[in-house]
Parts: C-alpha cells; structure tokens; sequence
C-alpha cells in the first residue's frame, strides 16, 4: 500500500461493516446545520451497503415506521417515538448540554434524543458502536454526557520537514496528515480522522508542533488561510481547531522590539492578531504554548511570570470565548550533572505552584501526567494536587515515544487509566480525573484532557496497526474516564475487526466459542488480541528501565537501551547507578525534597522506603542492590526476574499473532508481524544490556544461573 492512494488508507475503527445493523434499519433524523449533515450522510452511506432507509423530517413525517430515530429536541415536533421519551425526560431535571444524548428503546424504536447538534452527532456513534444490540430490548433510558468539554489532540506536526525531527515531532507513522509544503491540497485524510475522531468523541485538534520554528510561527499571521481550510474540513465533526503559537511572535512577526506581557504595544499586537484570527475562523479554539522550555522564548526573558505570560494571550482571547493552553513542561534542560540537588521532577511544581490563583479564567494549565516525560511509569504530577484555583488540563502522549514508538505493541489504556483514578489524596478522595474534569467539589472547572496525537499519512494511521487502539482509547477515556479500558480494547476490537455478517447478531463481549464458524473464528481474534494487547504495557515496562527509574534510553531518537546515554548530559534524567546501588534520593530526609512536594498520604508514602510502592521505588530512592522490596525480593534479582520475563511475553505474543493468520487481511497481519519481529529484537538488547550492565555494576549472580552476559 501507498500512502498516496485514499482507497488503500485503512479506515480504522469505522470500516463499512461497523455500520452493518445501523445500515439495515431505517432510520429518521431530525434537525439542520452542518453537524446534523453529518448525521444524515453517515446513516445516507450505512443503508446504500446495507439495504436501510433514511428520512429526514418533514419529508413525509406520517409515513413508514422508523427502527430508529435520532432526534434534534430543538427542531420542532418530535416524531412520535421520540415525542414520548421526551416527554419522560422533560420531568427529570437536568439537560444533556451541548454534547450529550439520550438514548432509548421505545415501542421498538431506539430513539437518540439531543439538545444541540453535537449530542446527535455522539449519539450516532454510540448506536454504531452498540451495533445490533442497539436495537434490542433492555434499554433503559440514558443520558450520555462527556466528563470534560475539552478533549484534545496536540499534533506535533511540522509544515516544513524538520532536518532531526522530521515532519512530524515524535511521529511514527509517517508524514503530517495536515502539511506537505503548506496546507495539503487534498485534505480527504484530514476528513476521514475527523470523522474518527467525533466517534471516539474528541472535540479539539491542535494543528501544529508546540515546538514553533519559523515557518510555523506563520500560520497564525499571513498563513491563517491554511489553517481555516483545516477548520472547514474538521467543522462538521464537532472539532475545533487551535494554534501551537510562539510567545515572541510579536518580534518574530510583528517588528516589535519586544514580546514583553506587560508592554502595551505588546499587548495589542495579540488583542489585534487574534481579533484577525477569528474573523477568519469564528469557532477557532484557542493557543497552546510552549514558553521558556527546551529553548523556546517565554516570559522569563523579560523578568515576567508565566502567569504574567499566559494572561497576555488570555486577555487576547476571552473577547471571542477562547482558551490558551499553557503548558507546565518548564524545567532546565542545561543541568550539570554533577548537581545532585536540582531535580528536573521538582520543576513544574516549583514554578508553577505558587502561581495559583492568578491565571484567567480561560488559562488551561496543561500538566504532562506524571513530572518527568511521559515514561512508561512514574508517579502522578504533583502539580495536579497543587493548583485547586486553576484550570488544569491533563496531558498523555498517544504518540508512544517512550513506549516503544509504534514499532512494539504497548496498550496505554490501563496506564492511562491508572493515572486517571489515581487519588493524590489518598484513595477514596478526588482522582486526577475530577481534577481534569472539574468534578472535584469546590475545585475550579477542569481544563480537560489533552493528549499528543500518534497519527501520520501512513496507511494505517499509526505505522503499527495496534496502535490505533491508543487513539481510540484516550478519545473513550477522555469522554468518560471512569471506563474500564479492557472494556474499551472490546469496543475497539468489534469496530475494527468486526465479526462476519451471520455471526454478528451472537458474538457479544466476552462471550465463549460460539457454534457458529464465524463467531467463533471472531472470537478468537478478540480473545487473541486481548492476549495480546492486555498486559502489553506491563510486558514493556518489564523489559525496559526497572522500578521507574526511567529514560535509560537512547538519547535524541528515545529508541531502544542506552542505559548511561542520558547519566552525563545536562538533560536531567539520571539514574544514579554505582557498585552499590541505584536510583534518584528524592526524598525530604536526605534527597532532593520532591517527595514534599505531594500532600499527604502519598508526601508520607513516598517518603517511606518501606512504604514505597515497589513499581516507583527508584523514582523515589537511591538503594542497595540488595534492598528487598514489598514483593519480597531483592532490587537486583527483580531487575533480572523481569527482563527475562518481559522477553518471554513478547515472545509468546509474538506467536499469539500467528493464530490470526488466516483471519486477518494478509497486509495488516504482516505490517504487524513484522513489528512484533522488531519488538522481540528489542526486548531481547533491552534484556541483556540491562541485565549486563547491572550484574556489572553490581556484580551479584542471578539467583536461577541464567545467562547474562
Ligand atoms: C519531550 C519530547 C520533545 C517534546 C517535549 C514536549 O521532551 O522528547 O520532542 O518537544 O517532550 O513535550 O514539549
């Protein structure tokens, strides 16, 4: 397949057969405007393959009966189904808002009701995901509603190609769907992920890398029109577009001789700029950026705050209902490495903490989710329990660079799920997810939750197949984070490997072998791929850098085990390793004080080496290699144990896949038995340089004699 060719783009989680039961009914839609367009060409679509009907109202209202109705409240008469399910919601309290739903089974018609375009638009897609179980009994009513009114994708994405990075900044699926010398010409892919993205109810795209560089920094001034073809494109499925824009755009762009947040010319070069924005892009969503971070200009150079910087672009922005997204990725990237009391996970919190309260209201705080970078464990930011009077939005990084960069299978779901029930005061309090969401009482109103994008012009999307399912999971759990992301792999794996057309109406989740062949062949590639991809984040973090320490990556590309490639630079990420022990003393009694920077329980948890959780002890700790841990054995033995372990599960993951053989399209079996090849390549270097270095270091024999090298 060739990325060029629109027909060999795999559709994802939306092939034609998702649409199966929804194509062979018929089906009513009530409303106008684009979104409900929408609605209709996508039911239009599902019955010319299935042999389904579609009306809109007023186009012979009496007529036939309808199997489903999907009903704007808002225009005019009901039909008659949906008329009396409205009638049982108009005496319950409560709306469902702008992009919420209800739906129901009526006299054998499932109704989707909605207040406002976008609700029908997600209800739809409910209905498609429910399949032919959407239109059996046992619906109760209910109303859907998403946690957060912001869920977003940041793209990394570089309209020109990027001489070290690419195109695309931690990209590995290709090029950008969005730019290929400016705004690319056909923008048919940039359509086809927008409807992809208003299924898994994603409402917000940042267009470009947070990283400005030059070109760039010019979509937001003389390259707007590029940027308001996107937003056409992207508009009919509920999704706003937003701007990754540089804080010295005012010199850069404007001929000031200055981008001070405080300097009155300064101030209304933005006020101007934006105004300009919106008369371009009316529904535009707002910035996101980047300051004073990884060399890029902020407040700092003019002795201003970040929340002296961040209001600027607020006070620009309120005037059209706009929202800046700050991030609080702000840390020296030029430590000396001798300096063992800067602590690069002290950083967010030491420079944002004391900030709260003096953000406007339209400042989203955007906090990476742990305090480090996005790696493949590490404890929650502290930032999220520091800032109750501030809008904080959570980041995750879909794109998988720490995570084996779409080359090995690594299912974030429970990761990020874990992030997101995680208590920061204690359990049983309020999780990262209330914080996100705004659902904490007497807490401000969330700011979201955000994630880094992992898609490119690849066929696939995602360079590795599987990693679509990381999409699909983080719009789910962005929609509701309460969802248990097993559950979520289910849905994901009925949309995009549905079953053949006569076992359809049998196979259900978690069903056993069915007695028809084509349930049954289905239910081995669910079972399969839940084998899989389950625990595969687990696997990953066993191979790879031990008891959260982190990084022990190759520096620059983040690919693969260099575990002393970042222990000498000035980067920040070190893991202390000598003859005696390893991990980073971050503690209040003898470290670097990080562990203060949690309330209690976890200030006190962290603190204790005996109460540490195991799988964060060398975040938290410098200990001995002998340093028996919660699960009873000792640091170094746990270190040898798991990377042997890690390996075995890749590999029998590997096998596992070659069930799937004769079920699958023979392209999209081979791309990924050719990136589980490349994964177990890795896990075994990952195991034995890992292994190596610390049987080196230390010099303790593994307890079952197994060979290190
Ligand atoms: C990581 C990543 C960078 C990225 C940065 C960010 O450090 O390696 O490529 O720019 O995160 O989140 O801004």
């Amino acid at each position: 397949m060739t990325a060029g060719d629109r027909n060999d783009v795999h559709p994802a989680w939306l092939p034609p057969e998702a649409f199966r039961a929804l194509g062979a009914r018929r089906t009513l839609v009530t409303g106008d405007g684009p979104l409900v367009e929408t609605v209709y060409r996508e039911v239009a679509q599902a019955c010319a393959s299935y042999g389904g009907g579609v009306r809109r109202s007023g186009s012979d209202d009496g007529g036939d009966p309808v199997d489903l109705v999907l009903a704007l409240t808002s225009a005019g008469p009901l039909p008659a189904a949906a008329e009396e399910v409205a009638a049982g919601r108009r005496q319950r309290a409560g709306t469902l808002g702008a992009e919420g739903f209800l739906l129901a089974r009526h006299c054998d018609v499932t109704v989707v009701l909605a207040e406002q375009p976008a609700g029908l638009l997600y209800g739809l897609f409910q209905v498609v995901r429910l399949g032919e179980s959407a239109f059996g009994a046992g619906h109760p009513p209910r109303s859907h509603r998403p946690a957060t009114r912001l869920r977003m994708l940041d793209h990394w994405d570089n309209v020109d190609v990027h001489p070290v990075m690419g195109q695309v900044e931690r990209g590995y699926a290709g090029g950008s769907i969005f730019w290929r010398d400016g705004v690319r010409r056909d923008l048919s892919r940039v359509r086809d992920y927008g409807r992809l993205l208003a299924a898994v109810g994603v409402n917000a795209v940042s267009v470009n890398n947070v990283n400005v560089h030059a070109t760039e920094a010019r979509l937001l001034t003389d390259r707007l029109d590029d940027v308001a073809a996107i937003a056409d494109v992207l508009r009919p499925y509920g999704i706003r577009v937003h701007l990754s824009v540089t804080f010295a755009a005012p010199v850069l762009l404007g001929g000031l001789p200055t981008a001070d947040p405080l300097d009155e010319r300064v101030r209304t070069w933005w006020a101007g700029t934006t105004r300009r924005v919106y008369e371009r892009i009316p529904d535009f969503g707002g910035y996101v950026v980047k300051a004073d971070s990884e060399g890029q200009p902020g407040p700092f150079s003019y002795g201003r705050s970040h929340a002296d910087g961040a209001n600027l672009l607020a006070d620009a922005l309120a005037p059209f209902s706009g929202v800046v997204h700050w991030r609080a990725f702000v840390y020296n990237h030029r430590q000396d490495w001798r300096d063992r009391t800067t602590d690069r996970a002290r950083a967010a919190f030491d420079h944002f903490a004391p900030l709260d309260g003096r953000f406007r209201d339209n400042v989203i705080l955007q906090v990476k989710h742990g305090p480090m970078d996005f790696q493949p464990r590490e404890p929650v930011s502290p930032v999220i329990a520091a800032m109750p009077a501030t809008r904080l939005a959570v980041e995750f990084q879909v794109t998988q660079e720490y995570t084996g960069q779409q080359r090995h299978v690594c299912y974030l779901g429970p990761w990020w799920s874990e992030v997101l029930r995680f208590g920061p005061w204690g359990d049983g309090g309020p999780t990262v997810a209330a914080v996100a969401t705004g659902a904490r009482d007497g807490g401000s109103p969330g700011g979201g939750l955000v994630a880094v994008s992992n898609v490119g012009d690849d066929p696939y999307w995602t360079g590795h197949p599987l990693a679509q399912a990381n999409l699909y999971a983080f719009g789910r759990l962005a929609w509701d984070p309460g969802l248990d992301p097993v559950a979520v792999l289910d849905e994901w794996i009925d949309l995009t490997f549905p079953p053949p057309a006569a076992a359809s109406a049998t196979a259900t989740a978690g069903s056993g072998p069915s007695e028809t062949g084509g349930a049954g062949d289905h239910d081995l590639v669910r079972r399969t791929l839940h084998e899989i991809m389950d625990y595969s984040w687990r696997s990953y973090e066993r191979y790879t850098a031990p008891l959260g320490v982190g990084f022990m990556v190759r520096p620059g590309t983040h690919y693969g085990p260099d575990v002393d490639g970042y222990e000498y630079t000035p980067w920040g990420t070190y893991h202390f390793a000598d003859r005696d022990g390893v991990g980073v003393d971050r503690t209040r009694a003898t470290g670097t004080g990080f562990t203060g920077q949690y309330p209690p329980p976890w200030s006190e948890v962290y603190e204790s080496l005996d109460r540490c959780p195991d799988e964060l002890l060398l975040f938290f700790h410098h200990v001995p290699y002998g340093h028996v841990l919660r699960s009873g054995t000792t640091v170094i033995q746990h270190i040898y144990d798991t990377h042997f372990a890690g390996v075995t599960e890749v590999a029998a993951i590997r096998r596992r896949w070659e069930r799937l053989a004769a079920l699958l399209d023979p392209a999209l079996h081979a791309r990924v038995a050719e990136r589980l090849d490349e994964q177990l390549r890795c896990a075994e270097e990952w195991r034995d340089q890992v292994n190596t270095y610390f049987f080196r270091k230390s010099g303790v024999p593994d307890v079952h004699g197994r060979r290190i090298h």
